[in-house]
């Protein structure tokens, strides 16, 4: 391989400003902008889905494309494809670098998203964790794998808000409520790029650019059908749907992917105001806007462009800066440019955002991947954390003092669809992993009791029964394969797929006790399965290591950590049902109200609400404390602290939630928001403190006229263990 001219240092690279890394980011951006041509520059903004060293030679040469989408087919349920060929990354390098005018590298993308080769819990798991050091953790990891297999730029942390099970994307988020989606999505983007790792301007090898998708209200699709359209109106998007964004911008997140759907009549690849104007005009967001897969092209399908080239014109005045497939661009830009229709400017911020991306990514210092030293498969370190967080995904929804098994608890039997799976133990969006990698449950429990240990392969035939009567104990697992959730799987029934939950009744009756162990994209309602088994745990999909967390999990070496991300409601007929709910005119303050909210049929409350996880332990919460009960509105702030005793008989986390109510705002604000979170390790007996700093800040919003404000006026405080209960206390913002 040829050394990329530059990687000699400074002093060579006196004609060629852009290679020379003792100048400032902007110099370098602006002087190679300075030497493209119309045509170049078009060509950065082309992304083409995979790419041929051979095949698009004349056109990698010509620099009519910037970057490539490792594709594979993914989505959907679909087949994955065979996996990334450095050796094509770097012939195509080569021939970027070498032959091509300006010398400029391709940036290689892939959707990594939780994990690389070691897959992690999916999103919505690793949420469940509110851990926030231990998803930067399995970012850097997934970023040091897959940059060693030449990915430069992820198309993660998925940011949607997401309150509508149906919707089969929840998986892929950080869950429902802004300020844990915010805080975990900028510990994602912080590992990815490895930005505070103090490498300087350029990213860092074993770095990678992160995207902030899918902006925005992807997560509002009508009826949680994928792709659908979006109602809602700027205050809940800048209230809610935009926070989590903000975060990641504000860590510095490289890229930004505009979401598929409309919002109330405008398609987002078309949607200057909220791409120009609040994120690249009021937030100042310097990165790139990508667009998502073929989005250009289907401002046609939506009714808003008549053509490919009509398209072209409208995603570039909105600010999409690099086209995902369709080609419009690559097709048409320049023409549209020459034509007076599109003004050059507007090419011209594509193209600096792009080569700025590409310099910050450190591309133009190694755009090449060379051999690769990958570890072939995961490593004991990768294993260890993918173990940690597999475990402290779960969450456990009841326990009648079932778990943790006793540790002779006599014969187990492990049973249901997931007992000696591989990939299905993923989730959905994993490219690079491996089905052979996963330790299975069946291979963990085998590992544990040996002879005692019953494994059902069966998937839920009529020997099960038989085995549930020779077992002392039945751990079932049970719910949805990874193809039922993810992009494009949407669902009309949120309970567990067809069969399971006839089986479980059936084991039930033979009257031993049964743990039921759910493996799921989405909140489910699992109505009837509760009463049915003696305890319930939720375990995602969990990744490569499913089998030995969820065995020491069962068995009290570890305990469950997770506390849930989104609301589980009580059926499909009562949604939405989130946090995001704020106050109507005749609140619903009891279920036998006669003129409310209320259904008729049932109860309206979630099934089990945001925040919810038990462990194996119980905690007692003291009083909520108060520094003061009056903050001033500028520089104010009050210190709120609860005491969180552990009165069970185990070493235990408690993550103990801090909620906030403005009770009178220019808007309808939240019945209850989730404003910050501490987690407690506590051994039994001992006493903990969680302490909490108000400030002003938290109860600032946007009013009717999108103006960002905080009102002087009273809020309620409300610390506990989840959305549903905690000890209350009223604050004054002052003047
Ligand atoms: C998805 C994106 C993804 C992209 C590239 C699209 O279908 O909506 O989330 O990053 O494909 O694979």
């Amino acid at each position: 391989m040829t050394t990329p001219p530059g990687s000699t240092g400074p002093n060579g690279n006196a004609d060629r400003l852009w290679l020379r890394t003792d100048l400032p980011v902007e110099a370098r951006v602006e002087a190679l902008l300075a030497e493209m041509t119309l045509a170049e520059k078009v060509g950065q903004t082309h992304q083409s889905a995979n790419i041929d060293p051979v095949a698009d030679a004349e056109l990698i040469r010509g620099g009519g494309i910037g970057s490539s989408l490792l594709a594979s087919g993914a989505t959907a349920g679909n087949e994955r494809d065979a996996g990334i060929r450095v050796s094509t990354i770097d012939a195509v390098q080569q021939i970027a670098v070498e032959e091509s005018r300006l010398g400029i590298p391709l940036l290689f993308a892939r959707d990594v998203i939780h994990g690389h080769r070691t897959v992690f819990p999916i999103p919505l798991g690793l949420a469940a964790a509110w851990d926030e050091d231990l998803v930067f953790r399995t970012a850097r990891l997934a970023a040091a794998e897959a940059s060693l297999d030449g990915v430069a730029w992820t198309f993660a942390p998925m940011l949607d808000i997401s309150e509508e099970p149906r919707w089969g994307r929840v998986a892929e988020s950080l869950g429902e409520a802004p300020v844990l989606a915010g805080r975990l999505g900028a510990a994602m983007v912080r590992g990815f790029q490895g930005d505070d790792l103090g490498e300087g301007d350029g990213r860092g090898a074993g770095s990678i650019s992160a995207c902030a998708k899918h902006f925005v209200g992807y997560g509002l699709v009508a009826g949680g059908r994928d792709y659908e359209t979006v109602q809602v109106g700027e205050n809940t998007l800048r209230n809610l749907h935009l926070r989590p964004f903000r975060a990641a911008v504000e860590a510095g997140c490289a890229t930004v992917m505009a979401a598929f759907t409309d919002v109330d009549g405008v398609p987002m690849h078309a949607h200057r105001h909220l791409l120009r104007e609040v994120l690249k005009g009021e937030w100042g967001f310097d990165g790139v806007v990508v667009a998502d897969w073929d989005g250009i092209g289907q401002l046609v399908n939506q009714g808003v462009a008549t053509d490919l080239r009509d398209a072209a014109g409208q995603a570039i005045a909105a600010g999409v800066d690099i086209d995902m497939v369709s080609g419009a661009y690559a097709a048409h830009l320049a023409e549209l440019v020459e034509s007076g229709e599109v003004p050059l400017d507007l090419v011209d911020d594509a193209a600096r955002r792009i080569i700025r991306l590409k310099i910050r990514q450190g591309l133009f210092e190694r755009p090449y991947v060379g051999a690769a030293t990958a570890e072939p498969a995961p490593g004991p370190e990768a294993r260890a954390l993918a173990r940690e967080a597999a475990a402290e995904s779960f969450v456990l929804l009841t326990n009648n003092s079932t778990l943790p098994l006793a540790p002779n608890p006599g014969r187990v039997l492990l049973t249901g669809p997931f007992v000696d799976e591989g990939e299905a133990l993923f989730g959905t969006w994993t490219l690079d992993g491996r089905g052979e990698d996963v330790a299975s449950p069946a291979a963990a429990i085998r590992d544990r009791l040996q002879d005692n240990a019953i494994v059902d392969n069966g998937r839920f035939s009529d020997r099960t029964l038989h085995l549930v009567r020779q077992a002392d104990v039945t751990v079932a697992l049970v719910g949805e394969h990874p193809s039922r959730s993810g992009e494009a799987n949407s669902i009309t029934g949120i309970g567990l797929p067809a069969g399971q939950l006839e089986v479980l009744r059936a084991i039930a009756a033979i009257g031993k006790p049964l743990v039921v162990i759910v493996f799921t994209g989405r909140p489910l309602d699992l109505g009837e399965v509760l009463d049915l088994a003696d305890a319930v745990l939720i375990a995602w999909h969990p990744g490569v290591e499913a089998g030995p967390a969820l065995i020491e999990t069962l068995f009290g070496d570890r305990a469950p950590g997770g506390r849930l991300p989104m609301t589980f409601p009580r059926s499909v007929g009562h949604l939405p049902s989130s946090t995001a709910a704020r106050p109507t005119g005749r609140p619903i303050a009891a279920a036998d109200d006669p003129v409310t909210g209320r259904y008729l049929d049932a109860l309206v409350w979630p099934r089990f609400p945001f925040g919810w996880g038990l462990t194996y332990t119980t905690f007692s919460y003291g009083p909520i404390r108060l520094s003061s009960n009056e903050m001033p509105v500028n520089g104010g702030s009050i210190e709120v602290s609860v005491d969180v005793t552990n009165s069970g008989t185990r070493p235990g986390r408690e993550v103990v939630q801090l909620y906030l109510r403005d009770l009178v705002a220019d808007v309808t604000r939240p019945l209850l928001e989730l404003a910050d979170w501490v987690s407690l390790e506590l051994d039994p007996g001992t006493i903990g403190t969680a302490a909490f700093r108000i400030t002003p800040a938290q109860l600032s919003y946007y009013d009717r006229t999108m103006t960002h404000r905080i009102d002087p006026g009273e809020a309620v405080v409300t610390v506990g263990p989840d959305a549903s209960s905690g000890a209350s206390a009223r604050i004054t913002v002052t003047q």
